[in-house]
This record gives C-alpha cells, sequence and structure tokens, in this order.
C-alpha cells in the first residue's frame, strides 16, 4: 500500500516535472576527462520519460551510469563504473564497455582465413581476449550527433587494418537509444574493406538492487538455453555444446544465481563461478527475448532480448575488493554480472560454430535489447 502511494506520488512528481520542462529526453554532456593525448572525454546523457536514464562516456563507448526507479519510485544507479576517467583509462575491468574487434577469447590468438594465419595480441595467457590488448573498450569513439533524436547516442570507432592483429579496415558504429516503454536499445553495424572476423559485445556489470549493494547472488536469472559451452583449463570451449539439464548451468526456470554457484563442479571450478557461454534456443537471426534477471530487493527486473545466437554469463569472479565503487565502496567478488549477448567464444577455430566472418561489401547488423520494468 505504502509502495504503490509514493509509487502514484513520484510518477505525478514527475508528470508534473514533465509539463514544466515540455520535453523530458533531453541529450546532455559534459566534461569528463582527457586522454594523455589531449582529446576530450565527454560524458552524454539521455532520459526517457518514466524516470530511466543512462550516461555514456566517448572512450570505449562505455555505460558508465544506468538510473533505474524501483519498485518504490526511488532511482537506482545499477551499474558497476566509477566515478572519475582515469579510473577507467588505468584500470577498467571492461565495466560498461563495447568489446570488439572480437569478444571473448580466441585460442592462442590466432586463427585462419582463405588459408592465412593471423596472429593477434595475446592479453590473456595464451590467448587473445575482447580484441587484445588495446581492444574497442581502451579507444576513443567519436560521437556523431544524431540530430532528429534526442534520445540515442551513436559512437564510431575506425579500426585500422592489422590493429591488434585482425585484417580489414573496419568501421564499427555503436548507437544507444532509450524509449519510453524502457527499452535501452544497442544496435552495431560494421563494415570492413577485407575480409575479415567480428564478434561485438556489451560488457556491463549489473547489479539491480544497485551497484554498490553488495553481491548479486540473490538475483532470479533465467536463460533460455538447453546447451552451453563447457571449457578447457584455458577457458577455451571444448566445441560441443553441452546439455546444462542436470547440472548448475540450468536456468530454463528461474532460479538464484547462487542456488548453485558454489557447488562442486568442475566448470564453475575452472571459471571461478559462471563464466560461460550459453547457446541459445532456437536460433534464427531473429530478435527474442532469451531471458530476464530480477532483483529479489529493489524489484527491478530486466528482459535480454537479442538476435545473437549466445550469451556469456560472467558473475564478476575476478573482482577482488579492490576498486572503489561510484559510492566509495569496495566492488568485492560478485558485486556484479555481465550478460554479453554474442557469438561464441573462439569460433574463429571452431568451423562447427555460427560463423563470425565477415566480407568486404556486408554490413554486420546486430541489436540486443535491455528491458526494464519495476
Ligand atoms: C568475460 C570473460 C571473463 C572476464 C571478463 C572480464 O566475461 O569471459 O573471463 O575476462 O570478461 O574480466
Amino acid at each position: 500500500m505504502f509502495n504503490t502511494l509514493l509509487k502514484v506520488f513520484f510518477t505525478l512528481l514527475f508528470l508534473i516535472s514533465c509539463t514544466n520542462n515540455n520535453s523530458v529526453s533531453k541529450l546532455s554532456m559534459s566534461d569528463f576527462g582527457k586522454m594523455p593525448n589531449g582529446e576530450i572525454i565527454k560524458k552524454f546523457k539521455i532520459s526517457n520519460a518514466n524516470g530511466i536514464s543512462v550516461e555514456v562516456i566517448n572512450y570505449g563507448a562505455i555505460i558508465t551510469n544506468l538510473f533505474v526507479p524501483d519498485s518504490s519510485g526511488l532511482i537506482k544507479d545499477i551499474v558497476l563504473g566509477f566515478n572519475d576517467f582515469n579510473s577507467y583509462y588505468q584500470n577498467n575491468p571492461y565495466f560498461g564497455a563495447i568489446v570488439g574487434r572480437y569478444g571473448n577469447r580466441i585460442s592462442n590468438g590466432t586463427f585462419l582465413l582463405d588459408d592465412v594465419k593471423y596472429e593477434l595480441k595475446k592479453n590473456n595467457g595464451p590467448n587473445s581476449l575482447h580484441g587484445g590488448l588495446v581492444g574497442f573498450d581502451k579507444v576513443f569513439w567519436k560521437f556523431i550527433e544524431q540530430k532528429s533524436d534526442n534520445q540515442s547516442l551513436y559512437f564510431e570507432y575506425h579500426s585500422k587494418h592489422m590493429e591488434e592483429g585482425f585484417p580489414g579496415n573496419l568501421v564499427v558504429g555503436v548507437e544507444y537509444s532509450l524509449n519510453d516503454s524502457n527499452e535501452l536499445k544497442i544496435k552495431y553495424t560494421a563494415s570492413t574493406d577485407k575480409k575479415t572476423i567480428i564478434n561485438l559485445t556489451q560488457h556491463s556489470y549489473f547489479n539491480l538492487s544497485g551497484e554498490s549493494s553488495g553481491d548479486i547472488l540473490d538475483h532470479v536469472l533465467n536463460i533460455n538455453a538447453a546447451y552451453y559451452l563447457p571449457v578447457n583449463e584455458n577457458m577455451i570451449p571444448h566445441g560441443p555444446y553441452e546439455k546444462v539439464e542436470s547440472t548448475p548451468f540450468d536456468f530454463n526456470n528461474p532460479k538464484k544465481i547462487g542456488l548453485d554457484i558454489f557447488v562442486d563442479d568442475i566448470q564453475l571450478k575452472i571459471g571461478n563461478g559462471y563464466d560461460h557461454c550459453f547457446v541459445l534456443d532456437n536460433i534464427d537471426g531473429k530478435l527474442k527475448k532469451i531471458g530476464s534477471v530480477e532483483s529479489p530487493v529493489t524489484g527491478i527486473k530486466m528482459d535480454i532480448i537479442t538476435d545473437q545466437p549466445g550469451i556469456q554469463l560472467y558473475t564478476g569472479n575476478f573482482l577482488d575488493g579492490s576498486l572503489e565503487s561510484k559510492e566509495k565502496k569496495q566492488y568485492e567478488k560478485h558485486s556484479g554480472f555481465c550478460l554479453e549477448t554474442q557469438h561464441f567464444p573462439n569460433s574463429p577455430n571452431q568451423k562447427e560454430y555460427p560463423s563470425v566472418i565477415l566480407n568486404k561489401g556486408e554490413v554486420y547488423n546486430t541489436e540486443t535489447i535491455y528491458k526494464f520494468s519495476y
């Protein structure tokens, strides 16, 4: 009852502010920092009519803040991140970033394309991870204003031929948009002047109870996937899909992330928690809802809608308390979870996985939506 009253109160307050402003969906920007070469990093913000807003910087196209009202109308920032640019620049475990040119691992940092062997920069033991030493998460993205629309942000990056070892000059675009149906849409486009490989994803760490609120083990997760990809000691999938049935990886019926995370299971041991790719049901390249997560504390629920074949569930296993949260607490292990929609890890070396090849003349075009309710 009290919650409902509060909700009505906040909605009224919000509607009054809308009438005063005439428009709520304003694009605003502010200075956030400076790259060593002098390039200015700005923070951009878009909002919708229901009190949701997202802030993004033109470094790594990083989502720094995502504000969503909870079931009592209080606004929560539900993504992990930092208050200052230097922390992103110096030591960011991919918080909020666009990951590319290849999200997740490529075994031994090598792959063959038309019988040519490409050697990538290795940054994860023997592997190349998330694009190598300087992936798309660590570069300056050009912000291009979309004149007609103040509810979207478009960033572009031109990746040079052989950057980090990948062939082809690649033009990559990422558009974030926020609509009044509470959907945060991420649209990726890319084109190349030479055959290459590509696998882009968004690496936000979510905590639907609030970014500084502790661990996410109580969050209830559903992933529509009958299969997942078990990995070897180097975190490279063995190859074949394996059934999730009767394993800790079965999220077909919603369950708490923490329910099975500490059970004696070789895959959870190797991953130090969940750090695995799920093979989504009915892969057909069409946008569909493939799962959801909900915080029992705030009632904030996030649906995941994507056209991608896989999703990497990563439960913040490498967070160890050494990074300071936006509210000046420590990000401990499991403080956030990532649900990275993508193609399968090491696909360039696994002929049976869906193809990640982008040919000259083709357009890479994919979309993922995080939809909120509360
Ligand atoms: C992905 C990987 C993890 C880890 C995180 C970021 O989820 O699979 O192993 O690299 O990104 O730390």
